[in-house]
């Protein structure tokens, strides 16, 4: 019998415009393409055992791994408490709530490096929490190595990639399907996305604010763009207004990277997701 989960993944891949491709993450049913590394890390915590029915999971996100941890939380039976930044759009905050999640707000995320660090003191003092890490946990980018990636090769039947062009957040899904992609196509430029410093694309963060998740590979990346926030804003609402879809800043910041990668390599194609819907987003 199927539950909610056997429907993560498995995408569609979505011909923007020409030699623009773009994996609509959206499709998963918590709305995001985070669903795919909460199930892939509780899966990975329940076989090495430290994930137990009714234990309490505890993560830092922007939002979007909130939800999904909720929801995957929801289905088997964990309690989700979740560190969010202020910024978290308020959809986030009650959907993660209607699946029983905690919310707890944090006000300055760029002090990332010492949350996480207060996490651990509090596991090394005994409390009973299990911190999955998505910053730290290479069942992150494994699930985009693994399943993200080989869909997208699949759904190009042989197409050749040139570019793949992702935001980032933990770096899970640039260093996952970048390091895929690469090994079949190794002329692939990796580009990466990120939020001009002091500014919020939600769901992505700058490099520049001194912290980089132990997962993302850097070696991999061979250009990565800063983005002013209000960019990515008025590409996502060209993206519904024009296109029918209804995605979040993040997309419309992986799309507007890729368009100018397309005006410089007009033959090229190009591949980039789409992480999330736009519903959580309609208070802008
Ligand atoms: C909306 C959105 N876009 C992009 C990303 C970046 O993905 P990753 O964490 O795999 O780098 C995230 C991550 O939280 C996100 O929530």
């Amino acid at each position: 019998m199927n539950t909610i989960l056997d429907f993560i993944g498995n995408t569609p891949l979505i011909q923007i415009e020409e030699n623009i491709f773009a994996k609509i993450e959206g499709f998963n049913p918590g709305g995001s393409i985070k669903d795919r590394i909460a199930l892939n890390m509780i899966i990975g915590a329940e076989k090495k055992g430290i994930l137990k029915k009714g234990d309490t999971i505890v993560e830092l996100t922007s939002g979007n791994t909130g939800v999904a941890l909720a929801m995957v939380g929801a289905m088997k039976g964990y309690k989700v408490k979740l560190l969010m930044p202020q910024t978290t759009s308020p959809e986030k905050i009650k959907m993660v709530k209607a699946f029983g999640g905690e919310v707890i707000l944090i006000e300055n995320i760029k002090f990332r490096k010492d949350v996480i660090n207060d996490i651990k003191e509090r596991i090394k003092q005994g409390e009973k929490i299990v911190f999955l890490n998505q910053y730290e946990n290479f069942m992150n980018p494994q699930a985009h190595y693994k399943v993200t990636a080989q869909e997208i090769l699949k759904q190009m039947k042989g197409k050749r990639i040139d570019f793949f062009v992702a935001g980032m957040g933990t770096g899970g899904t640039i260093t996952g399907i970048g390091k895929k992609l690469k090994q079949k196509y190794p002329n692939l430029k990796i580009i990466g996305v990120q939020p001009v410093l002091g500014e919020t694309i939600e769901g992505l963060r700058s490099l520049k604010e001194g912290f980089v998740p132990p997962i993302l590979d850097l070696e991999l990346v061979d250009e990565i763009y800063d983005l002013e926030s209000i960019k990515a804003e008025k590409t996502r609402k060209e993206l519904a207004l024009n296109k029918g879809l209804l995605v979040g800043p993040s997309s419309g910041a992986a799309f507007y990277i890729s368009r100018e990668i397309k005006r410089n390599n007009p033959k090229a194609n190009i591949i980039t997701i789409f992480p999330d819907r736009g519903e959580r987003y309609l208070y802008y």
